[in-house]
């Protein structure tokens, strides 16, 4: 049985997918705790109603990068976890914190990386006149949403749409993309290779 361990920053809806995928797929996994950066993230219900442990490590709290991330990390540990789940987690973490979780550690970033790492990824893809946007599960490296792709979803830009329509419809997709790429871990279906990541059925790694 893998233990996972998922970390929110707000809503958590992308946690919540991974929960409900994980206990009506029957994975060989459980989501054993969820901890937020902020006191008040939304998420932290749904998990506490589903008798996951939560757990705050408030950033607020903590004078450094440095001191927040050995924090989190000590908070994390103690869930003695296979996979960590950044799931809408919104602090930038070291690039220690960054080794100590290498390939064990995946997070979701709404565009299709390389393009548009960081913020307002929608709005970006727009003013570009991109065609086609999405979202990308990537397993998480020192550089900030950057590192081996697991899972793509791409969706069409429509004429007329706006930052929140773009975002609601990613959102759709990201909820399909990231239960699927947990599952995969958590079942050692991934392989990790100078940098690619395949599947070892060969599964498409997009939607
Ligand atoms: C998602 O769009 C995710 O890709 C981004 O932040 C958002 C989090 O949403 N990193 P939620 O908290 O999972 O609902």
């Amino acid at each position: 049985m893998k233990r996972i361990v998922i970390l929110i920053s707000g809503r958590g809806s992308n946690m919540r997918a991974i929960v409900q995928h994980c206990v009506a797929e029957g994975w060989p996994a459980r989501v054993v705790a969820v901890i937020a950066n902020r006191p008040d993230a939304a998420g932290l219900a749904f998990a506490a109603e589903h008798g996951i442990v939560t757990v705050v490590v408030d950033h607020k709290a903590y004078a450094t990068r440095d001191a927040f991330d050995t924090a989190l990390a000590a908070a994390i540990d103690m869930h003695r976890p296979d996979l960590v789940v950044l799931a809408g987690f919104m602090r930038i973490l070291g690039a220690d914190f960054a080794r100590h979780y290498e390939g064990r550690m995946l997070n979701i970033h709404p565009s299709l990386l390389p393009a548009f790492p960081g913020l307002r990824t929608h709005r970006r893809a727009i003013e570009a006149g991109c065609k086609l946007a999405g979202a990308t599960v990537h397993f998480v490296t020192a550089e900030l949403d950057h590192g081996p792709i697991v899972v793509q979803a791409a969706v069409t830009v429509l004429p007329g749409d706006n930052e929140e329509t773009l975002a609601a419809r990613v959102l759709e997709r990201e909820h399909a993309i990231y239960p699927l790429a947990v599952r995969w871990f958590v079942e050692d279906r991934l392989r990790l290779a100078h940098g690619i990541v395949t599947h070892a059925d060969g599964a498409a790694q997009w939607l």
